[in-house]
């Protein structure tokens, strides 16, 4: 296979103008890393380019800009010998073939000029380091001087040099390394898998960001337990979350067992992945159970309990958004929101499904009520067939519930039918607790049933509220 010209695979724009500047300075110029990768494993959607060039790289991406129709500017990092521009919708970036180590205790890379294959050696896996040329001489030629073809057929993450070097280097690429064995359900060599387990604590300089976008990959794989259990086997898991492993415990006393809750967890995040692409939800499951680790207890009559635990999860949420520097915005307060309703719709569904009930969950969880109940679909674990039947059917009781209440009732997004102006304006008074007390009650009598949402019936109450608390019509004149 690696004789074979791989022309074929230069379809895009940039690489007639990258050949073409090539030919011009007479720099060698190849197209490396994820772009050849996914050619050959025939994966679409692979949205940037990299090229690595035996010379100087920021000065080959500025000749290359003044050949592109659209000028485009060309940024660079002096330090990393870097430069990129955007062309045809893709980002491309251009590198100088380099030696490089990292000083141990930081990123900050010592970089010297050096061979093409100086820089395959470099790079972070063998199916990475793959390059195709661009030269007049060889175009379309594959060099893989460390048979990344080969692990690429047989499926493997390997490192082109000694793992521990690699990943002294840049210890993200320990992450990296699962992030790909999830994504491309590949193995992760085990000298280089014993690598990771060794190396495990020196994630700890790596930025969050850094770790949060290679955790957000793993979680938007097709089966995110794969790359979570490797994760767990490196050890790193505990690194990055604890809240996470500490679920990872069967206790016993007097004979009772609670289930092991991490591998609950996996599998719901297994589960919810089948139906939604959303990684926040996904997240809402990867989490939705932490709160069990500090709440669970033995109670004599009870067994294990674990009180309040989406609660203590929800508040959980907010401190490992904060350490891993996620953001502190809409999302967040959604993943929060999903842990602290987690159990709602399965307490409801384990009863007659009242429409009252219904009414409160849809009230309550207003626009996300389709996503709580993916999430709740996804936590039925039972191995029982017949109690995930039934689980099930519950489930799809109270969705065609919800779909009926709403179409009735139209809590999702519940506006007062009567305003606090309103009410002012009809008994003359002021701000006051009254108006608070009348409408929680108004809106206690829509979510009860007692009346409908509506305005001429939400009047009538009002009248009979105020009466009782001694509030008096207001007559002008
Ligand atoms: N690379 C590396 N070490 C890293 C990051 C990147 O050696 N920590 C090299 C690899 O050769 C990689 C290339 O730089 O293929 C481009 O990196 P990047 O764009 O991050 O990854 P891709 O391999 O292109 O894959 P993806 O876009 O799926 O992340």
């Amino acid at each position: 296979m690696s004789t074979q010209n791989h022309a074929a695979a230069l379809q895009h724009p940039i690489f007639s103008y990258v050949a073409k500047t090539a030919a011009q300075t007479g720099v060698q110029a190849y197209v490396v890393g994820g772009f050849v990768r996914d050619y050959l494993l025939n994966r679409s959607g692979k949205p940037d380019i990299d090229f690595v060039v035996v010379g100087n790289g920021i000065a080959f991406a500025e000749a290359v800009a003044t050949h592109l129709p659209t000028r485009p500017k060309v940024q660079f990092f002096k330090n990393f010998g870097t430069a990129m521009l955007q062309f045809a919708e893709t980002d491309i970036e251009f590198v100088g073939a380099r030696r490089e180590s990292y000083a141990r205790d930081s990123r900050k890379p010592i970089v010297e000029s050096g061979t093409l294959q100086d820089d395959q050696l470099r790079r972070d896996f063998t199916i990475n380091a793959l390059a195709i040329s661009l030269n007049e001489a060889d175009f379309g030629a594959l060099v893989d001087p460390f048979d990344g073809i080969a692990d690429l057929s047989s499926k493997i993450i390997r490192t082109p040099t000694d793992p521990d070097i690699t990943f002294s280097d840049d210890p993200l690429r320990m992450l990296r390394a699962i992030r790909f064995a999830a994504q491309l359900q590949f193995q992760i060599d085990s000298s280089c898998f014993d690598s990771i387990k060794r190396n495990a604590h020196r994630i700890e300089i790596i930025s969050r960001e850094r770790i949060i976008g290679e955790l957000n990959k793993i979680l938007e794989t097709e089966k995110p337990s794969l790359g979570l259990s490797l994760l767990y086997d490196a050890k790193l898991l505990e690194l990055i979350l604890p809240e996470l492993t500490a679920l990872n415990q069967v206790e016993e006393i007097e004979g009772q067992t609670h289930k092991n809750n991490f591998y609950h967890t996996l599998e719901v995040v297994d589960n919810i992945s089948r139906n939604t692409n959303d990684v926040w939800l996904r997240w809402a499951a990867l989490l939705h159970d932490i709160g069990k680790a500090p709440t669970k207890k033995f109670q004599k009559k009870q067994g294990w309990t674990f009180h309040g635990h989406e609660y203590v999860g929800s508040k959980m949420v907010k401190k490992i958004f904060i350490r891993l520097n996620m953001p502190l915005n809409q999302k967040m307060k959604f993943v929060q929101k999903m842990v602290l309703m987690s159990s709602r719709p399965i307490v409801l569904a384990q009863d007659i499904v009242t429409d009252s009930a219904v009414r409160r969950l849809i009230f309550e969880a207003g626009e996300d009520v389709e996503s709580l109940m993916t999430l709740c679909e996804a936590d039925i674990t039972t191995k029982n067939k017949i109690k995930f039947k039934k689980y099930h059917q519950n489930f799809e009781l109270v969705r065609q519930k919800i779909v009926e209440v709403e179409e009735r009732d139209q809590v999702r997004n519940f506006q007062p039918p009567i305003t606090g102006e309103f009410i002012m304006e009809t008994f003359g008074i002021g701000p006051s607790r009254e108006i608070g007390v009348i409408k929680e009650y108004i809106k206690e009598a829509i979510l009860e049933g007692k009346i409908a949402n509506d305005f001429e019936q939400a009047k009538e109450l009002l009248f009979k509220k105020a009466e009782e608390l001694g509030l008096k019509q207001h007559t002008n004149g």
